[in-house]
């Protein structure tokens, strides 16, 4: 379990950078990924893991990449239903045969479905242990549900005490301290819909300074105007301590290709 961990968080800055793509597995073929081999092949080595389904990891992405895999292992519905109506979709055997370094598990609380889903996640913490496998919850938050301090606290927190080794939530402007320190384990942020890319550092920077361990961001980096410059300059937030500002100009100087490689560790 451990080593697992150590191969995602940085062992220089203690934070990571996942890069999400698995929006495929309620959304189809969401903007920046319909050819996910396209837009993740050049990404790969500036992610410290990949957060992806079984799917496109088989088919979209080159066995012999050296990036830690997290497994998307929950699902069912789609965009077009009851989106808190998950199932377990992948085995641990599954995962453990695609040599997953961690497992990805939504919980929907305040949802329809929430005692269903939060159920899933100790029943897949309860498989992972036998394995050393880490697991990360999603706390997935529907469209009538405020993303503020007091919900995201409650969602992050039970996922902590249901056993998850990583939690990936949202962050809120206020107050987003609190949530990390009500939750036992690591907080990664989800970067949500695609915002402008300076506000998406500053996001990672704030929810950094606020005791984020890293982000797992998806569409703010593959829908960039320039995903490798972005990820780049994400990383440079969250491992080399760049303010918004400083990790913005990076961004604009690679996405200008005036300079070529920059803040990998
Ligand atoms: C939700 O669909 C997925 O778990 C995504 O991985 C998560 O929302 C992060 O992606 P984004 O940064 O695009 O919100």
């Amino acid at each position: 379990m451990k080593n697992r961990l150590a191969r995602i968080f940085s062992q220089k800055s203690s934070k990571t950078v996942m890069l999400a793509v698995d929006h495929g597995y309620f959304q189809g073929p969401t903007t920046g990924l319909r050819n996910p081999r396209e837009t993740i092949t050049p990404l790969l080595p500036y992610s410290d893991c990949l957060f992806v389904t079984r799917g496109i990891l088989r088919n979209c992405i080159a066995p012999t990449t050296n990036t830690p895999i997290f497994l998307r292992v929950s699902g069912g519905p789609s965009v077009l239903g009851e989106l808190s109506n998950e199932d377990i979709t992948t085995s641990m055997k599954d995962a453990l045969k695609l040599n997953a370094s961690g497992v990805g598990v939504s919980i929907f609380v305040g949802e329809k479905n929430e005692d269903r889903t939060i159920s899933n996640l100790g029943r897949v913490v309860n498989e992972a242990e036998d394995f050393g496998m880490p697991v990360l919850a999603i706390t997935a938050v529907g469209k009538e549900i405020e993303r503020d301090a007091r919900y995201l606290g409650l969602a992050c927190r039970i996922a902590a005490e249901i056993g998850a080794h990583i939690v990936k939530t949202y962050y809120c402007a206020e107050d987003f301290e609190k949530v990390v320190e009500g939750c036992p384990v690591p907080i990664v942020i989800a970067g949500g819909k695609k915002i402008p890319e300076r506000d998406a550092l500053q996001m990672a920077y704030n929810a950094i300074s606020k005791g984020a361990s890293g982000v797992d961001m998806g569409r703010n980096i593959f829908q960039s105007e320039n995903p490798v410059a972005m990820i780049q300059a994400v990383r440079a937030v969250a491992h080399d301590n760049y303010t918004p500002d400083e990790a913005f100009e990076l961004f604009n100087r690679l996405k200008d290709k005036k300079v070529v490689s920059s803040v990998i560790e």
